[in-house]
């Protein structure tokens, strides 16, 4: 039988006999598309190639994709676990054909692949191809039902309508119809002469689709249309979990070998046993404990790989976009652990090994950040089990109330507050409701959801107009050689957010550099002959800069010139540059794990983020500091390196970052020893930094610092307001030659003087408390000692608790003491006068204080309350007095 990972070699050795080039996945986060936060099928990174703004060579490709369908239009997440086919992460086997083979040949590579290579029995597979669409005006797909001809039966080819055979990647995008190829892997025995063409594409978990071939030809419009494509294009994904489990004759994607290690280690960890079972309930509900014990498992399984991989390519869990879908991810797996494997500690961090071991061949970024993905995902869950562990006494909180009120349901807003404030998710508060006799009013938090998701859409209605074409053609960017340009608006939309509207305009030619790669977009100005207008951002938008506008020019056809504010790009151009040189600092002082992890570079602004595991010392920085500094002076000049095919970059030694998409050509830059793939605008030589100045180090996640730091004349006036302290400060000191010694002198001499009133004051109590001792009245069988005093309130407890050591007896001691006009009561009692004579000090301070216009409280035998009326002070003494005898 053929493992996972030889059936991946397989799959891309055949095609690779076939012509292609076998090309690595992308990340699965995507970072520079605004319509899509991770990639959800292999096509995605060829989305700028297949809409033709991109060279399509080498035309032939193939590969195995990451991919995360968990939002947007392609969203498995809530049947994750419960069913043995649907994922979170899964990969996509893909070959692809720009403007080359098209139907015919991608419907014969499919079937050798299959039937010739894996052996697959041609009787069990179905297909399915396009009935067409009137209302779209696509006609059924004859051409392809031809070619499946060659190689099946008729009755082997179903019509199958747009929702199963007609693929779109997302609202807007490229399209096109597709043939499905789906087998059917019942035993002969459970047949029962159903034939599988019935069962295709009905939900049978045992006849399922593993191949979809997609005829690319359309790109689908904001305003819904379609419009043809300039070449046509093969995009074939084949579900690779569902492939392994068909050749390794599984009934389960989980019970193959790319699960079932990572599953084996659940068990060791946890001493439950996988059942291999299938909710079985009406609905799918689990209809006993082993189901939701094989639930857990499943979803645990499950979530950590999509956890670690997205972790590997770059994207922390945290509050927003994609990094809270992470989270949410996690989470999502805590809680199955927590609730059904009753895990309490942080336990899917030991799992990792497991799953380096088992992918970390296919996918060197995994064992490459190991310790940084553990770090991460260990300190995510015990912030998580604090949240539930908060939530559980909040819940039980709330029981108890119910229970005092003799209620049984649980009110909806309390469990939305649990859910929203706390995370609390809705299942596990109805679990533990139910396992306490209670129940939750679901249709209550239901409303209270919606209403927060109105709150939510009616705060961040973002609505883009449509693209408004002024000229055809496509932008080309000429920033990395020009800040000034002739240029012709090609279009333009208008946005509107809230209160707020402005326009997007893209170029035919433009300086503009658009925000990417942690480098700030370019502001400036686009001028013609009557009018100048203010670009106030510019952003990337599937490669092109979109630069943002106010107002539209009057005469939109008009000539401009592209002018790019050029103060404000050479400062964001040298700390962009500054960060390379950072970066390469970095790695010669603390070690190559230190892998850039993220940066932010604006004309004021130098963040970087680094994988280091404990904080950085001010010595190592300060050695990063001097080094940086050195390069700064070497003054290199830019060397950089367009169009750079991939694997030449490489042997330039050229750093990249891990979950950074790469085309196959590059852009290296090089500054002396620094060398980096990198799209940015950068200083001409790295002299014009000027001064490179780390002003703060922190940390940002689990094994994550990040360096804030200035350069330029940011730099420059940071040494400066430094330099204007020191200066006042040795004003201060009369400017003396050395000042660190006057400092030092002024420090000893106040902890000498510090010690010294504190004697002072130690034998004012010992002064004190020797009085109140010798002058103890015998009153009634009770040792009575009553005073008030010019001491401060440390020293009022230090003299009673001196009484109390010499008188250990019937003491009842109250002294009324007063500083700086502030009256303090305190009181003291013996051991033997709370035990046997049931006198509380705290409670009597109570009442006594309140001459003194003051509240206070303490032990039995101790208390002490401070006031505001001194007046009074004698009086409060009398009445605690009267009050314990
Ligand atoms: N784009 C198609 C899919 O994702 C085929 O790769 O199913």
């Amino acid at each position: 039988m053929m493992t996972a990972n030889e059936i991946r070699d397989s799959y891309k050795k055949f095609f690779e006999s076939k012509g292609h080039v076998i090309v690595p996945s992308a990340p699965m986060v995507i970072k520079d598309d605004p319509t899509l936060m991770f990639t959800n099928a292999g096509m995605n990174q060829w989305k700028d190639i297949i809409l033709g703004t991109k060279d399509p060579e080498p035309r032939r490709r193939t590969d195995s994709q990451k991919c995360l369908r968990v939002s947007g239009k392609h969203n498995d997440l809530e049947e994750v676990g419960h069913d043995t086919y649907h994922h979170t992460m899964f990969e996509m086997l893909g070959n692809w054909s720009f403007g080359d083979y098209f139907k015919e040949g991608a419907i014969d590579y499919a079937w050798e692949y299959l039937v010739d290579v894996l052996h697959l029995d041609p009787k069990d597979l179905y297909v399915t191809v396009f009935e067409g669409s009137p209302e779209e005006n696509i006609p059924r797909d004859d051409e392809a039902a031809q070619y499946w001809l060659k190689h099946l039966p008729a009755d082997h080819i179903i019509d199958g309508n747009k929702h199963d055979n007609f693929w779109e990647m997302g609202d807007i995008g490229p399209c096109g119809p597709c043939t499905e190829i789906h087998i059917d892997s019942r035993p002969e025995n459970e047949r029962n002469g159903i034939p599988g063409r019935e069962l295709v594409n009905k939900d049978d978990p045992q006849v399922i689709e593993i191949w979809n071939n997609v005829f690319m030809q359309f790109n689908r419009k904001a305003d819904g249309s379609l419009e043809p494509l300039a070449m046509n294009v093969i995009d074939t994904g084949m579900g690779f979990e569902r492939l392994v489990r068909m050749l390794q004759g599984k009934h389960s994607n989980y019970d193959t070998d790319i699960f079932q290690p990572i599953i084996k280690e659940i068990e060791a960890i946890s001493n439950f046993k996988y059942g291999f079972t299938t909710p079985s309930g009406k609905d799918g509900e689990c209809a006993n404990d082993q189901e939701k014990v094989d639930v857990a498992m499943r979803v645990i399984a499950d979530h950590l790989r999509a956890v670690a991989f997205s972790i590997a390519d770059g994207q922390l869990p945290s509050n927003a976009k994609a990094g809270y879908v992470i989270r949410r991810i996690l989470r999502r797996a805590v809680r199955y652990a927590y609730t059904f494997l009753n895990q309490r500690e942080a336990f899917m961090f030991k799992l990792l090994p497991t799953l380096v071991r088992e992918m970390g061949g296919a996918y060197p970024e995994l064992p490459a950040q190991q310790e940084l993905i553990g770090r991460v995902i260990k300190e995510e869950e015990d912030s998580f089990l604090r949240t539930l562990e908060k939530g559980i006494s909040l819940l039980s909180g709330a029981m108890d109330e119910l229970k005092a009120h003799n209620q049984t349901e649980l009110d909806g807003k309390e469990a939305f507050r649990l859910f929203d404030t706390y995370g609390f998710p809705l299942d596990l508060t109805e679990l533990i409701c139910r396992e306490n006799g209670y129940t939750v009013d679901e249709k209550q938090f239901d409303e209270e959801m919606a209403q927060q998701k109105a709150r939510a859409r009616n705060a961040a209605v973002v609505e883009n107009g449509d693209w408004m074409i002024v000229k055809d053609g496509e932008q080309e960017f000429v920033g990395y050689d020009y800040t000034e340009y002739e240029c012709h608006i090609l279009r333009y939309r208008k946005v509107t957010q809230k209160k707020n509207s402005f326009y997007e305009i893209v170029l035919d030619y433009t300086p503009f550099y658009g925000e990417m790669g942690g480098q700030v977009g370019d502001q400036g100005v686009l001028v013609s002959e009557d009018e100048t207008i203010e670009v106030i951002d510019t952003k990337r938008e599937n490669n092109q800069s979109v630069h943002i506008v106010k107002e539209m020019p009057k005469d939109i056809e008009a000539d401009f010139m592209a002018c790019v504010d050029t103060d404000k790009r050479n400062a964001s151009a040298a700390n962009h540059t500054a960060t390379h040189l950072l970066d390469y600092a970095l790695k010669q002082v603390l070690g190559e794990h230190a892998e850039q992890k993220g940066s932010y570079v604006s004309p004021t602004t130098l963040r970087f983020d680094v994988s280091h595991f404990q904080k950085i010392t001010d010595e190592e920085l300060r050695q990063v500091e001097r080094l940086v500094n050195e390069l700064i002076r070497e003054d290199y000049i830019l060397d950089e390196h367009r169009n750079t095919p991939i694997d030449e970059a490489k042997k330039m030694g050229a750093v990249a970052l891990f979950g950074e998409k790469y085309g196959d050509k590059v852009r290296v830059v090089k500054f002396g020893p620094s060398c980096e793939f990198c799209g940015g605008i950068h200083a001409t030589s790295t002299g014009r930094i000027g001064f490179f100045k780390i002003v703060s180090e922190s940390s940002v996640a689990a094994g994550i610092r990040r360096i804030e730091a200035l350069t330029g004349a940011n730099s420059e006036e940071a040494i400066y307001d430094q330099e204007d302290t020191l200066t006042e400060l040795k004003a201060m000191f009369n400017n003396p030659k050395d000042l660190k010694a006057v400092v030092q002198k002024y420090i000893d001499e106040h902890e000498a003087m510090k010690k010294e009133m504190e004697s002072s004051r130690q034998q004012g109590v010992a002064r004190h408390a020797k009085a109140l001792i010798e002058g103890v009245e015998q009153v009634d069988g009770l040792n009575i000692v009553k005073a008030v005093l010019n001491v401060d309130a440390a020293s009022a407890k230090d003299i009673v608790f001196k009484v109390r050591e010499a008188i250990t007896e019937k003491l009842v001691c109250v002294l009324g003491s007063v500083n700086d006009n502030r009256p303090q009561l305190s009181i003291m009692l013996s051991d033997d006068m709370v035990k046997e004579g049931g006198k509380n000090a705290g409670k009597i301070i109570r009442e006594a204080a309140q001459l003194i216009k003051g509240g206070g409280g303490g032990q039995p035998h101790y208390a002490q309350a401070g006031g505001k009326d001194a007046s009074n002070l004698s009086a409060a003494v009398d009445k605690a007095l009267e009050l314990l005898k």
